[in-house]
């Protein structure tokens, strides 16, 4: 009379871990619930980031896939995964990364920024 109580609590145990699991996982919004400030954001990066990032996967391209960015304490870098952080790789490049800070206006720079914490 032992036994399906315990597998019963492994079944639960097993349940919560895979609930726990799903709950880390990086999920982006998906497009068609984009804002227009979001929207337009995406349109900034398929334009001038898609070329060398995937949004929505973690694999690398030229950089690193940025799939859960903000969703994560830190950025591939290892640097503090928050807006100023992330302005300023885009401001001034970093390694193989051009600087977008003569490319991109502030308002630009800002629909990128809300649609970069849907990746
Ligand atoms: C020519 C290719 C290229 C383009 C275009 C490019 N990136 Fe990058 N990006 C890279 C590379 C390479 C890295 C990795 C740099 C490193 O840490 O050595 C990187 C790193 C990053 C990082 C992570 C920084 C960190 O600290 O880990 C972010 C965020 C990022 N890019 C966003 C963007 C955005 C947004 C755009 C568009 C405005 C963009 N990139 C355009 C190549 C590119």
């Amino acid at each position: 009379m032992q036994r399906p109580i315990r597998l019963s609590m492994l079944a639960t145990a097993a349940v919560l871990f895979l609930l726990a699991g799903c709950h880390h996982t990086p999920q982006s919004k998906p497009l068609s619930q984009l804002t227009p400030v979001e929207m337009q954001g995406h349109e900034v990066f398929q334009a001038h980031c898609a070329v060398c990032h995937h949004p929505n996967s973690e694999t690398k391209l030229v950089g690193p896939g940025l799939l859960g960015l903000f969703q994560k304490p830190y950025l591939p870098s290892g640097a503090p995964a928050n807006d100023a952080r992330v302005r300023s790789t885009i401001l001034h490049g970093k390694d193989v990364m051009p600087p977008f800070g003569n490319v991109l206006n502030d308002q630009q720079m800002n629909d990128l920024l809300a649609y970069l914490h849907t990746v």
